[in-house]
């Protein structure tokens, strides 16, 4: 009999839960820094991160594209006062990103969210990889992202909040034809943020998982000349997306308040 009476009442709160709109968390004013900031995905996220208000630190290697991107960066503030500012370091070296990282709170300001979106594809047969591919796809895509996250997690696990994004790929969830080592590290990707998420949800900390699709990038367009025919042909009935679209996805998953 109680059954009865709750099935209803839960598919009420239910209804309830998805009329009403989804609350999100503000970065106005916040510091958002992101990785692979210069460019693609990457580059759109700090864009729309200046429009909402943001204070935003981009991270990537090269200077050229570094000092380009935070032009446009800059043109979408609104406040006079947003600190937009751009660091060359390689991420996927420990040390070095971890001193950035400090270096960062003590000039702009504490961090609040951490976007990573260095990362890299490389594609080919899985025999036909040398070691230097091989590595440098751990290090950008898995390492890249491991490391700027250890150094975040003690500030924000000592404040209580913060956001953590990581971008993965739909090869996450699937491995593909030509896709071996990229593919495996963005597992790996998932892994970690599956982890982490437990790990830091009792400290009001936010781990979410971007799962992108083909996006049309500068990255895109080297990965493309790596490509097998096989990976040509299953891909491009896939389509591209724009990394405008995949930005605002992006944000809006990762500040949207669950409960
Ligand atoms: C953001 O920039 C403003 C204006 O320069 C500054 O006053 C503030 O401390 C910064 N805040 C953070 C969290 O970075
Ligand atoms: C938890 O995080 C939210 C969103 O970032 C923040 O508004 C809130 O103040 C935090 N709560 C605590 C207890 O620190
Ligand atoms: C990928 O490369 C092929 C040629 O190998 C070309 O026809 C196609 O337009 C390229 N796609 C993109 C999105 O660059």
């Amino acid at each position: 009999m109680l059954v009865l009476l709750f099935v209803p009442l839960f598919i009420l709160a239910l209804v309830k839960k998805l009329l009403t709109p989804k609350r999100t968390k503000n970065i106005d004013k916040k510091h958002v820094v992101i990785t692979g900031g210069s460019s693609g995905i990457g580059r759109c996220v700090a864009i729309l991160a200046a429009r909402k208000g943001a204070n935003v630190t981009i991270i990537a290697r090269n200077l050229e594209k570094l000092s380009k991107a935070e032009k446009e960066i800059k043109e979408a503030c609104i406040y006079k006062d947003q600190i937009i500012s751009s660091v060359s370091v390689d991420v996927s070296n420990q040390q070095s990103i971890q001193k950035e990282i400090t270096k960062l709170e003590e000039s702009v300001g504490p961090i609040y969210m951490l976007v990573n979106c260095a990362g890299m594809a490389i594609c080919g047969k899985v025999e036909d990889f040398d070691e230097e591919g091989v590595k440098t796809l751990i290090n950008v895509n898995y390492l890249g992202t491991l490391y700027p996250i250890q150094s975040v997690i003690p500030k924000f696990k000592e404040r209580q909040d913060g956001i953590i994004v990581l971008t993965g790929s739909q090869v996450s969830l699937m491995g593909m034809f030509g896709y071996s080592i990229y593919a495996s590290c963005k597992f790996a990707l998932r892994g970690l943020a599956e982890s982490i998420y437990m790990e830091l949800k009792p400290y009001n900390i936010s781990v979410t998982l971007a799962l992108p699709p083909d996006t049309d990038t500068p990255g895109f367009e080297i990965e493309n000349k790596t490509k097998p025919q096989e990976t040509k042909l299953i891909s491009e009935a896939g389509g591209l997306v724009q990394p405008e679209t995949v930005a605002e996805k992006l944000l809006q998953d990762a500040l949207v308040i669950i409960f």
